[in-house]
């Protein structure tokens, strides 16, 4: 076999230059195998850089209610094709579970998961080398995805716990790259935001959409809320009262807003690939047809199987009920795992972390790296990210906490 390396004599030359020098593994993905390598060579690991729920034996959580649609589905509802756009069936139902009042997914289609619609929503409002704008810290593959199609991320910080934003910060933001690109993209994770765990209050929700309000006239500006962990919050009806006030901005048809959906972490489907890039408050043939469009140039349809399954579950009243009484148990582990990861810094003379949803927090360091390279000598596996650690409070124990708050408290 021929072995093509950077540093051997048969350097891959059909590789465009410009397509040598990447990672061999994605960061976090590299992090999680080497600590479940050393726990399979019988070493103490704490693994807190997945992304997935794990219960407190470290397997994967899957919901039974899910699961027990999925063994229902029938080989018409797996095998063929869906429409190009997705089966305008499955996108209400998505658009449903969080406007419940919506008859109609309005405009939009089925991508492979929300990382699809996110690529989707560059690909039809920046043009090569734009930037979108978002909250910083961020989920680290959107720099992989802008990057990908053609982009770039700028940000807008997250205030501290309990701070207000800095209106006058994004405003003078948004407004320098709406002057040089004519045009705005927002990529808003909230509530329940990857990495921090926490939700915009309402003032500082009414912040961001008054700087929007008062920048539309330079510009087309879309909003896209990426909704990728709704399901597990410490406060629902606070994720409700958020997604009504998004509704409400949309509706006075200044900005137009959309959504990028998911049943990765909703439904534990993150292998199954669907999600959605939809517009609820908007009709528009010529949107409907570019998203089309978008959708047969780069994956062609999105898996037919899952949109059934989301379906299935639209029409069954008891499943849903079932499923909300799962949400509900596991949103109260994550919110016992971050009360347990709080009270054990404490403990160490450090700040409680705040969480309000999702599957994160983030942990202050002034040097993330070496403080997460400390951790890793101790058997403690956490993400460096700019400014900070990012902690999966979805595979944290409990139990475990102390150990990692003394482990993080001597990294510092
Ligand atoms: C903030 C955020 N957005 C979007 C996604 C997209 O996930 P998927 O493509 O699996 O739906 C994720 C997944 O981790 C995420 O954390």
């Amino acid at each position: 076999m021929l072995e093509f390396s950077k540093d051997g004599n048969l350097m891959l030359k059909n590789l465009l230059p410009s397509r040598r020098d990447f990672p061999a593994d994605d960061p976090i993905f590299a992090l999680n195998t080497e600590a479940r390598i050393r726990a399979a060579k019988g070493e103490t690991v704490i693994n807190a850089t997945v992304g997935a729920l794990l219960d407190d034996n470290g397997q994967l959580v899957i919901l039974d209610t899910v699961m027990e649609l999925w063994r229902e589905l029938t080989p018409m509802e797996i095998a063929p094709y869906a429409p190009i756009a997705g089966d305008p069936a499955y996108l209400t139902a998505m658009v449903q579970r969080y406007w419940p009042d919506l008859s109609h997914f309005g405009t939009g289609c089925a991508t492979p998961g929300g990382s699809g619609a996110l690529a989707l929503s560059i690909r039809n409002f920046l043009e090569p080398g734009q930037a979108v704008l978002t909250l910083a810290p961020y989920w680290g593959p959107y720099d992989t995805l802008a990057q990908e199609n053609g982009a770039r991320v700028e940000t807008f910080p997250i205030p501290e716990p309990g701070r207000a934003i800095d209106a006058l910060a994004l405003m003078e933001k948004a407004k320098s790259i709406l002057v040089k690109q004519g045009r705005l993209l927002v990529w808003l994770n909230d509530p329940c935001h990857n990495p921090t765990g926490r939700s915009t209050s309402p003032a500082g929700r009414a912040a961001i959409l008054e700087v929007l309000r008062e920048l539309c006239h330079l510009g087309p500006i879309t909003l896209l809320l990426d909704l990728a962990y709704l399901e597990y919050a410490a406060d629902p009806a606070g994720v409700m009262e958020a997604l009504q006030d998004y509704a409400r901005f949309a509706l006075e048809g200044r900005v137009l807003v959309g959504a990028s959906l998911s049943v990765s972490k909703t439904l534990t489907l993150y292998g199954a690939r669907v999600g959605a890039l939809v517009f609820p408050w908007t009709r528009d043939a010529s949107l409907q047809a570019a998203l089309a469009m978008s959708c047969r140039g780069i994956f062609s349809n999105a898996p037919k199987a899952p949109q059934s399954l989301v379906v299935r579950l639209a029409k069954d009243g008891k499943a849903q009920a079932r499923l909300a009484d799962e949400h509900r148990h596991w949103s109260e582990k994550l919110n016992a795992r971050a009360h347990s990861l709080s009270a054990a810094l404490r403990m160490e003379k450090l700040p409680g972390v705040p969480w309000q949803g999702g599957f994160f927090v983030t942990l202050p360091a002034e040097d993330p790296l070496a403080t997460a390279g400390k951790l890793k000598d101790r058997g403690v596996f956490v993400v460096p990210i700019p400014k900070g650690l990012r902690i999966g409070l979805c595979g944290l124990r409990a139990q475990d906490t102390p150990i990692f708050a003394l482990a993080y408290k001597e990294s510092l």
